[in-house]
């Protein structure tokens, strides 16, 4: 009745932005994403307590999207949810996706339900949709029910350099923010249009390891994705000056032939895609940026899974 899993949160380098099914968690359009080595959440479930309880970094949550995940997975005992993110502290990375990944493996397994990596990926997306990537980790394309991986993380070489720009939570969750800008932003059909035909793309770009191209395409994609949002009706900013910041030192270095590109989810911080080779220059560059508090560069990562407990 007790088990603990790891799951990995992801980049997106085509974005989930607006669900076509608010209840079941459906994406309107399809997205790619690339699971992150260094952030890593840690989740244990024990079933059969009198109450349920949620406990993140030592801090007591409310359990009602914690709850409606058990349910969905048929399991109605009360749970004793216990998860720590293994990020940097006060960076204000989001971890609702390796939270939920980690969650679905660990609740399984404690109820010991046998379901295939498929079925995990749906079940966790219904606590965030992101999660459904954390599940199969490495390169993820999630379209519909679940997402599968299409590359394993070894499948190629690269860095993601993560730029923290500005402090603590952010303002408007991606939930709100996507809903928001599919209720009111002029520019949001365009941008679910724009990704169906970005996912093919980049998954041809990906197949031939071309960075560049590729890179411009995550640039251009998070870049529209936030100009739907800042159309909004209230606007939606995410960015802090460093954001900006960093957009142009990332430019910079393309100029002076080093390869990198930026991605930005919903928030300040910039994630910048590099080669390997390139990754210490790069996180060099972004550690110079006014406003960058830390720079933590990672390498592609695995799926959720569970972690024997000794
Ligand atoms: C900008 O998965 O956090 O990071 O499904 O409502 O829980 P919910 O939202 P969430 O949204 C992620 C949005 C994004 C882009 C992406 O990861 O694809």
């Amino acid at each position: 009745m007790q088990a603990r899993a790891v799951a990995h949160a992801n980049i997106a380098l085509v974005k989930y932005w607006g669900k076509r099914d608010d209840a079941l968690m459906l994406p309107e359009a399809g997205s790619l994403s690339v699971a992150l080595d260094k952030l890593r959440t840690v989740t244990s479930v024990e079933l059969g307590g009198s109450e349920d309880l949620f406990e993140l970094d030592g801090a007591s949550q409310p359990t009602a999207r914690v709850r409606a995940l058990l349910d969905a997975a048929g399991i109605h005992q009360k749970a004793r949810v216990i998860s720590h993110n293994e990020f940097p502290t006060a960076s204000g990375l989001a971890s609702s996706a390796s939270g939920f990944a980690a969650l679905a493996v660990a609740a399984c397994a404690a109820a010991g339900q046998e379901r295939t990596l498929e079925q995990l990926s749906a079940l966790a997306r219904l606590g965030s949709g992101s999660a459904a990537r954390s599940v199969p980790g490495g390169w993820a394309v999630w379209e519909n029910e679940s997402a599968r991986q299409v590359f394993p993380p070894d499948y190629w070489d690269l860095r993601f350099a993560i730029a923290i720009c500005g402090a603590g939570a952010k303002g408007t969750s991606s939930r709100d923010g996507m809903r928001a800008s599919r209720e009111t932003s002029p520019y949001h059909e365009a941008f679910i249009e724009q990704c169906r035909r970005d996912l093919p793309q980049a998954l041809h770009l990906l197949e031939a390891r071309d960075l560049p191209a590729l890179g411009a395409l995550a640039e251009k994609n998070a870049l529209r994705m936030h100009a739907d949002a800042l159309a909004a009706d209230p606007p939606l900013l995410y960015w802090q000056p460093a954001t900006l910041a960093c957009l142009h030192a990332l430019g910079d270095l393309r100029a002076a032939g080093v390869q990198a590109w930026p991605t930005i989810d919903a928030g300040p911080h910039v994630v910048a895609i590099c080669a390997a080779d390139d990754a210490a220059r790069v996180e060099s560059r972004l550690r110079a940026v006014e406003g960058v508090r830390e720079v933590l560069t990672c390498a592609p990562a695995g799926g959720a899974r569970l972690d024997r407990m000794s």
